[in-house]
């Protein structure tokens, strides 16, 4: 017989979605009001207002995209990028790979300028391809590289762009909330992120922002963005500044109510607090990971500490290893993508899984699952690395 639907209670340690407090829940819960009701219009001017606080921009085109961090990615291209565009791709992971299909997709043409997983993006290599492409008129770059946990100088590759008369479009889907995202000090142009990943909040929905020179551009193109669901001309009619709230398409209203909660959340705590929060708990899980001889995939400078990647121990059995965490742990911890498959694990310290009761149960779990494993672990080393660095903290 087929019954409610009761999800196991997990402990969320992955890439995304990262824990969700029951404050975002309640939130969730509460009664589902029109889309267009006054009410509702209200609290939609109070998330435009948490975005840019959020983002650090008073870019009034900021607005959360009713759909998911890839949404948010093609609003970027598709209202930026024309046929015959030319884009300035840095890949150093995933997501950067994505977005040189958004550019194609968009009948422009990609300039790929690559790095290794695990790396930063090197500056250089941009400057060198911005010189060699002088009628480039965009440079797209993802700030927090979640396939790797490599982060990039998004301030550095702004002002680059800006000396080559570029427009930015910048992926700060895994930043946002963990690690300093500075919109309007980095000049950057269009950037979109998540609400799956430091801000806690459940996935479907991606907070966005355009600077004023975007906006225009949009306001101004005469090529019609190739997709009706996200052209921003459109949409600005129902979220845009001024707008007279004209039906566009049904806001995910319940999901609207959790991400006004998780912003206010962050409001409440301070960016500064929330990302000094994910740097503590990530050297917490590093003292501990170290006792395990887990080594990291990036080099201190550019680690993410909301994602960390960390290499498999020789002979241990990947998928095995997991799956025993999330069946004797209840505790989910990410795979390696791409060519780094069976090589890393992916430990997410995202928003509300940042946390001290996190990094102990991660620790305690990893030190039990890969004892079984044959791995030579001291017993009760790794929680005791962590708990002294939480001391030393304090
Ligand atoms: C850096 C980055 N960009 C884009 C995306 C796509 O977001 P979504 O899965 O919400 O569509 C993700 C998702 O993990 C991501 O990590």
């Amino acid at each position: 017989m087929l019954t409610s639907f009761h999800p196991p209670q997990r402990t969320l340690m992955g890439p995304g979605p990262s824990d969700v407090s029951n404050r975002v829940l309640e939130a969730l819960a509460r009664p589902t009001i029109g889309h267009l009701d006054p009410a509702f219009i209200g609290m939609m001017d109070e998330i435009k207002e948490l975005l840019q606080f959020a983002f650090r921009t008073e870019n009034a085109l900021t607005l959360p995209v009713s759909a998911p961090g890839s949404a948010g990615m093609e609003a970027c291209f598709v209202n930026l990028v024309s046929p015959g565009s030319k884009v300035v791709v840095a890949q150093n992971g995933v997501f950067g790979g994505r977005m040189q299909e958004n550019v194609e997709r968009c009948g422009g043409t990609a300039v790929l300028v690559e790095d290794d997983w695990g790396k930063t993006i090197d500056l250089h290599k941009v400057e060198e391809a911005l010189k060699e492409n002088s009628d480039a008129e965009i440079l797209a770059f993802v700030h927090a590289e979640t396939s790797t946990g490599a982060s990039s100088d998004a301030e550095g590759l702004c002002e680059l762009a800006r000396g080559h008369d570029c427009l930015t479009i910048v992926d700060t889907v895994t930043s946002l909330g963990g690690i300093d995202v500075n919109v309007d000090g980095w000049g950057a142009d269009a950037v979109y992120s998540g609400t799956q990943k430091c801000l806690s909040c459940v996935p479907g929905i991606s907070p966005i922002t355009f600077s004023e020179r975007a906006a225009d551009l949009i306001r101004t193109n005469p090529h019609k963005a190739q997709s009706w669901f996200l052209d921003m001309e459109l949409v600005m009619g129902y979220w845009g500044p001024g707008a007279q709230r004209a039906y566009h398409h049904t806001a995910p209203i319940n999901a609207l109510y959790g991400l006004h909660e998780a912003l206010l959340i962050l409001h409440e705590e301070g960016l500064e607090n929330a990302w000094a929060r994910h740097r503590l708990h990530h050297g917490a899980l590093a003292a501990g990971l170290a006792t395990l001889g887990i080594e990291f995939l990036v080099d201190e400078a550019h680690r993410l500490p909301q994602l960390n990647s960390v290499v498999i121990p020789k002979g241990i059995d990947d998928a095995a290893v997991r799956k025993q965490l999330l069946q004797d742990f209840d505790l989910e911890i990410g795979a390696g993508l791409g060519p780094l498959a069976g090589k890393v694990w992916r430990i997410g310290l995202m928003g509300h899984s940042a946390r001290r009761e996190n990094v102990l149960l991660c620790l305690r779990a990893l030190e039990d699952v890969l004892g079984q494993h044959g791995q030579s672990i001291s017993s009760g080393a790794a929680v005791a690395a962590a708990e002294a660095w939480y001391a030393d903290a304090s």
